[in-house]
């Protein structure tokens, strides 16, 4: 589809807005660094795939050596298979006869492992696995912190894995957590010391595994928040680190990442009030200020920013003729991962030209 896209080559002062809008040389960079900080490390980079929803993403994250993908959701992981990426994690439990069917639908196309943190969800998988004649990778959800999902490290996910090992249709290859707890503190040193402790749970609980004579082979964890401290953690095999590619406020402000940023919103002024009033044609359907708000970019000092469901109204400070009506301004995004999925498309540009228009496929794959 980009390929054919009639804006390609024009100006991104072209597009119609608002427009959702990703810098390929800083997406490119952003890439780069944390495929060569895993590269460095020795640990594999399965980037989540909740926030950009776009195999064109995907592929390029493979290009720079990641091993695969990782999801949250069965209709996510089916994009990604109808993309042709087979090695997917889905983070998260699999719960429930229509799902299940299509997970195990995946298994052949694609090679899904799938999140279990339950006797329950084992049955129901295991049952639906040997069914249709199929084995299904699974790995264990430990909680190591972040108090979501997951089974307890040690004792409690040994047990949980004697029983997968006991049922047919599965292979457990692996365990997996996420240290969300530690994004948020600013101190760098408590930061390194807080994932080092939860990973050190969960790698653990791997090497216990081991002796007890199951194949572990994934011991995947981390995120953006808890760059690059989770790669380094010893025992660790890969990271699920996903929005670092883009970054936005939410990382640089409450995680303290200094990623560049790659993804913004162009959007329209539609009306001047007043000469401090300027209202723009994007809302919170358009970019979400829910866990931080989105950044103006060229504008005189701003006194106040309120966004309602379709337009942005922005108080200046002192009075000014600029912008004019039918001028464009740009917007970092408040959280890439709330806003994305609102697009139907991400346009790539370059050095201010439009080099492609990507479909975001699996916008509202949330099921
Ligand atoms: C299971 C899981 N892994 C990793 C992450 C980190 O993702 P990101 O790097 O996009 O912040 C999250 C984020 O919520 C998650 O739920």
């Amino acid at each position: 589809m980009s390929d054919a896209h009639p804006l390609i080559g024009q100006i991104k002062s072209a597009l119609d807005t608002p427009a959702l809008i990703v810098d390929l040389d800083v997406l490119d960079a952003n890439i780069k660094r944390v495929a060569d900080t895993c590269r460095t490390h020795g640990v594999g980079w399965r980037p989540h795939m909740k926030g950009h929803k776009t195999p064109e993403i995907a592929h390029r994250q493979l290009g720079a050596g990641a091993i695969g993908v990782t999801c949250a959701k069965v209709s996510e992981a089916e994009v990604m298979a109808a993309a042709s990426i087979r090695s997917i994690l889905i983070a998260n439990e699999v719960v429930g006869a229509a799902k299940v069917r299509r997970l195990i639908d995946l298994v052949g196309p694609a090679d899904p492992i799938v999140g279990v943190d339950s006797l329950v969800s084992v049955t129901e998988l295991s049952d639906a696995a040997s069914a249709h004649g199929k084995t299904l990778k699974v790995a264990i959800e430990v909680n190591t912190g972040m108090n979501r999902a997951g089974v307890e490290p040690g004792a409690p996910t040994l047990a949980l894995a004697a029983e997968i090992a006991k049922r047919p249709g599965l292979r457990l290859v692996g365990l997996f957590g996420w240290e969300s707890h530690a994004c948020t503190l600013p101190d760098l040193a408590e930061k390194e010391r807080t994932v080092k402790e939860a990973v050190g749970k969960l790698t653990a609980t791997a090497r216990a595994c081991r002796e007890a004579g199951h194949g572990i082979e994934v011991v995947s964890c981390g995120g953006t928040g808890t760059f690059p401290y989770c790669i380094q953690q010893p025992g660790v095999t890969e990271v699920q680190i996903g929005g670092a590619i883009f970054s936005d406020r939410h990382y640089r402000e409450h995680y303290h990442m200094d990623f560049p940023f790659a993804l913004t919103v162009l959007a329209t002024v539609t009306s001047r009030p007043t000469p401090t009033r300027i209202v723009l044609d994007a809302g919170r359907k358009t970019m979400p200020g829910d866990a931080a708000m989105p950044q103006p970019l060229g504008l005189p000092a701003v006194a106040a920013m309120r966004l309602s469901a379709e337009h942005a109204k922005i108080e200046l400070e002192h009075p000014s003729d600029a912008p004019r009506i039918g001028d464009k301004i740009e917007f970092v995004v408040g959280y890439h991962d709330t806003t994305v999925h609102l697009h139907e498309e991400i346009v790539a540009v370059r050095k201010g030209r439009i080099e492609a228009v990507w479909r975001v496929s699996a916008r509202g794959k949330i099921k």
